[in-house]
């Protein structure tokens, strides 16, 4: 498939992060976290005493902004990325309670945001990235292919936040906690510029009543909507054993396989009286690749192989097992 945009918008501590980053996980694209982007700017003011009050000094932080470099590197050890400001991990640092208070000011600021949303830009322009933010689907990339919208009840967004905060060991109240995203929401889709809203085409998504697998298999679903790339026949076999049944899409060495009808990943002799049956299908991008890993094996003679469909005997189909299990 080629690759595309995923925007993912929403308010604050809706789960939207999880669901972005579990995506980009499942379809293998990179994951960007723009909020965190303003957050490292809005630690950046907070320690150059840029804010007079709750907000910021425009024309100093203005000038300072060129100073301010932001990117994200992945953390060996917890497996995702950090943000870092000027070469410094402050992946810690702005998840704390003092930026998340301080950062719908500086997120209003249209310098500011014009800074950010051309670095996001560069940062998705080979496409292939999951975005999550507030403006992705209306001003970052008006034009992915894939936009989600979540929402979900503030007092259940709420509680989430405090069970994160809390495991990071601040103490603060479910009030305090709610008090503030009350505040962002208000913030956030009343600025004037680029107010938080759902685009036109964004899929809206309520995970309140959603358990984090059921969420997965939802945007799974969304995504594999958007997958319009022919899929190629090139093994069609039946098979007299019953054995586990899958259907769907699997990946493996890099290949995308497509199992229509009933896939027969392992035997189950005693029941040796059914009958079942499995095309095995990859992308055209992919066909290739696949020809070679089936040849390869020595398992699998051109012959076999079949463009179109034709239906393979049984007695070589046996012997083909190891490498379709291999290649699936
Ligand atoms: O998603 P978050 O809570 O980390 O975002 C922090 C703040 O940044 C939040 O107040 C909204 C703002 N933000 C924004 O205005 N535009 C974005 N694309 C991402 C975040």
């Amino acid at each position: 498939m080629k690759k595309i945009t995923i925007a993912v918008d929403g308010y604050s501590s809706c789960g939207k992060s999880t669901m972005a980053k579990d995506l980009a996980k499942m379809v293998k694209y990179n994951y960007i976290d723009s909020g965190a982007m303003y957050r490292a700017v809005t630690l950046y003011c907070l320690r150059n005493n840029l804010f007079d009050g709750d907000f910021p000094n425009e024309a100093a932080l203005k000038k300072q902004l060129d100073q301010i470099r932001i990117d994200f590197r992945y953390n060996e050890t917890t497996g995702k990325s950090d943000t870092y400001l000027n070469d410094e991990n402050v992946e810690k640092e702005i998840r704390g309670m003092e930026v998340a208070d301080k950062v719908s000011p500086i997120a209003a600021v249209g310098f500011v945001r014009e800074f950010l949303v051309k670095k996001q830009q560069e940062m998705g322009k080979n496409k292939g990235i999951v975005m999550d933010g507030r403006d992705i689907g209306t001003v970052v990339f008006p034009d992915a292919e894939l936009k989600i919208f979540v929402t979900a009840r503030p007092e259940v967004r709420a509680q989430r936040r405090l069970a994160e905060l809390t495991a990071k060991g601040e103490s603060v109240s479910f009030e305090e906690v709610l008090k503030n995203l009350e505040k962002r929401d208000f913030i956030d889709t009343t600025r004037k510029d680029s107010p938080l809203r759902k685009a036109d085409d964004a899929v809206v998504i309520d995970n309140s009543d959603l358990t984090i697998e059921e969420q997965n298999a939802l945007i799974l679903a969304l995504f594999k909507e958007m997958d319009t790339e022919k899929f190629i026949t090139v093994l069609t076999f039946t098979f007299p054993y019953e054995v586990a049944i899958v259907r769907g899409r699997l990946e493996s060495e890099g290949i995308t396989c497509f199992v229509q009808d009933e896939l027969f990943v392992q035997l189950y002799p005693h029941y040796s009286n059914a009958v079942g049956g499995v095309k095995l299908q990859v992308k055209e991008s992919d066909l290739k690749k696949a020809v070679e890993i089936l040849k390869e094996s020595g398992y699998l003679k051109d012959e076999d192989l079949q463009l179109p469909e034709e239906s393979i005997r049984l007695d070589k189909i046996l012997s083909k097992i190891p490498i379709i299990n291999k290649l699936l």
